[in-house]
């Protein structure tokens, strides 16, 4: 790996606890003005000083986030998609040079394994990798579930695995039953979790809390964060479990406590 890859990578993976919680606010780009999103930037700027990355559109951080942010970027570089069709029909739409101009630390597409399009969002993934290793930029791989999929090992690790195949450096996916078997599937590739929809902040804790103990390096969390009642709080509560082991109860009183 180069100077710069590692470089970057150390910049989301805190090399002192080898976690990371990144904040996750680019849903707008297949599902338009998401709830807490709608002005994103009042929502997220007071947010950003608990995060370790956030992980965005071009057009999202160019409207609504200050240039003087110090946080790495994880650049969204795919859509063409809307919940209105087929999810799997996604596209590179930044190009390279728009990523490296913004300043990203790493790129992101989806990959869709069993989808419509599933060939196309591999070969996305692909492309990006190839451009990432061009100039020293990671490749962040999201394992999105379509409809008709179960979240289970056997997705999830058949999902994850292709991307670490196809040259993912960081593979984002959902937490499962027997989910250490999906972070063994990766081998030596680091594994976030996505939180999913809203669900109530000590669940959503709790599912951290396993995720980590079964391998997972870190989460890349956005509704549970940015939908709570109380987002700072949370926030510093998944950063209490992620980067201090703490447990559930422990970090659910930091999130009452904002
Ligand atoms: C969509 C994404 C989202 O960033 C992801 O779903 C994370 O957000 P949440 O925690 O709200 O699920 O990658 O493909």
């Amino acid at each position: 790996m180069n100077w710069g890859m590692k470089n970057r990578l150390s910049r989301i993976i805190n090399p002192k606890t080898g976690r990371c919680v990144m904040l996750a606010v680019d849903h707008g780009f297949f599902q338009g003005p998401t709830t807490g999103l709608r002005n994103l930037g009042k929502t997220i700027n007071p947010l950003i000083p608990y995060a370790d990355a956030l992980m965005i559109t071009r057009g999202a951080i160019r409207n609504w986030i200050p240039p003087e942010m110090d946080k790495p970027i994880i650049l969204r570089v795919s859509g063409g998609t809307s919940i209105l069709k087929e999810l799997s029909n996604e596209k590179i739409t930044t190009a390279i040079e728009d990523a490296i101009r913004i300043n990203a630390t790493a790129i992101t597409c989806s990959v869709f394994i069993g989808g419509e399009y599933e060939r196309q969002s591999i070969e996305n993934l692909g492309y990006l990798v190839d451009e990432g290793r061009k100039y020293g930029i990671p490749v962040l791989s999201v394992t999105a579930v379509g409809k008709e999929m179960a979240r289970d090992a056997r997705y999830l690790g058949l999902a994850s695995r292709i991307c670490v195949e196809i040259g993912a450096d960081i593979v984002k996916t959902y937490f499962c039953d027997e989910f250490e078997k999906v972070v063994e599937a990766c081998g030596n590739i680091p594994v976030v979790i996505a939180g999913g929809k809203k669900t109530p902040e000590k669940d959503a804790l709790e599912m951290a809390k396993n995720a980590i103990s079964k391998g997972a390096i870190g989460v890349d969390m956005g509704r549970n964060i940015f939908q709570s009642d109380k987002p700072i709080g949370m926030i510093k509560a998944v950063r209490a479990v992620v980067h201090e082991n703490k447990e559930v109860e422990e970090a659910f009183k930091i999130y009452q406590d904002g």
